[in-house]
């Protein structure tokens, strides 16, 4: 029931732990609502102790968070509402960046399910966006407030990344796949959330530009910008056991699965809660 949920804050600025609830489609609605509160408030969720869900009940649950949105626009997940990411070479999900933001109706919500988790790393580091732009100088508020930028899956930035192992046949594959269709959609870079009004710096690694801007002016604004998204005191990192369930807000955070565990056996489970087209401050 609603007052059994207990909520811990974990960090200054993101990030809480929900003790005392069994998620499952049939939660009352006062106890989902105070889970929502909680997301709302933190950016990022995680309970522990989830085993009882398989992906029907995970499935259930997320529902009653909002409609869900497909399991992935281009990736052939084997599953219309469940993304299964069992490693992430390749996947460039250790890289900064907010879910699916080349498609115009962002995802409001991600539930992510910890299946197998390796005996050491696989951390995943959340950011919070709104406090990236609250704490913006005002004359770097006034720039980003009237920009847009250009999002695609053929993310550019990422592919600059030197860690990614481009002889990799595997890795290789996965890119093609990922990119199979390509999306490219413009986004305000300040979106008004459309549950609390707060504003959120949108970027993350399927921006490719800043309309207006060409490429050097864009990736040296871009930095600028993420660089105040993902400084540590901004973020959370999470160490994943089994049954763990993570759930993020996706208008106010950016996230990076950290690929720091060798051959070792990951994988997430990920459904996710379809949003709405990001508004900017001009409405
Ligand atoms: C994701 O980007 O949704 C995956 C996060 C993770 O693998 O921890």
């Amino acid at each position: 029931a609603a007052e059994d949920v207990r909520v811990h804050r974990l960090g200054g600025r993101i990030g809480a732990r929900i003790d005392g609830v069994r998620l499952s489609g049939s939660l009352d609605d006062a106890t989902v609502q105070r889970v929502r509160e909680a997301i709302l408030a933190h950016k990022v969720v995680f309970l522990r102790g989830q085993e009882h869900l398989d992906d029907d009940a995970h499935i259930a649950f997320a529902e009653r968070l909002g409609p869900l949105t497909t399991a992935h626009p281009t990736v052939n997940t084997g599953s219309e509402r469940i993304y299964t990411l069992t490693a992430n070479k390749g996947m460039a999900a250790n890289s900064w960046h907010t879910d699916v933001t080349f498609v115009d109706r962002v995802p409001a919500f991600s539930v992510l399910r910890g299946v197998t988790i390796p005996p050491y790393g696989g951390n995943t580091v959340w950011a919070n966006t709104v406090d990236a732009y609250d704490r913006l100088p005002d004359p770097l508020k006034a720039l980003v407030e009237n920009l847009w930028a250009v999002h695609t899956n053929a993310y550019d930035y990422a592919d600059r990344d030197e860690t990614e192992d481009h002889d990799d046949a595997v890795a290789v594959a996965r890119r093609a796949e990922f990119r199979r269709t390509t999306y490219e959609t413009q986004h305000p870079v300040v979106r008004v959330h459309p549950e609390t009004g707060e504003r959120a710096l949108l970027l993350g690694h399927f921006v490719k530009q800043f309309v207006g801007l060409n490429q050097l002016e864009s990736s040296t604004l871009f930095n600028l910008l993420q660089n105040r998204v993902t400084r540590l005191e901004n973020t959370i990192r999470w160490t994943w056991q089994e049954g763990d369930v993570a759930i993020w807000d996706n208008r106010a955070t950016q996230h990076y699965a950290v690929a720091d565990f060798g051959e070792e056996p990951r994988e997430v489970r990920r459904i996710t809660v379809a949003g709405d087209v990001p508004v900017s401050v001009d409405g």
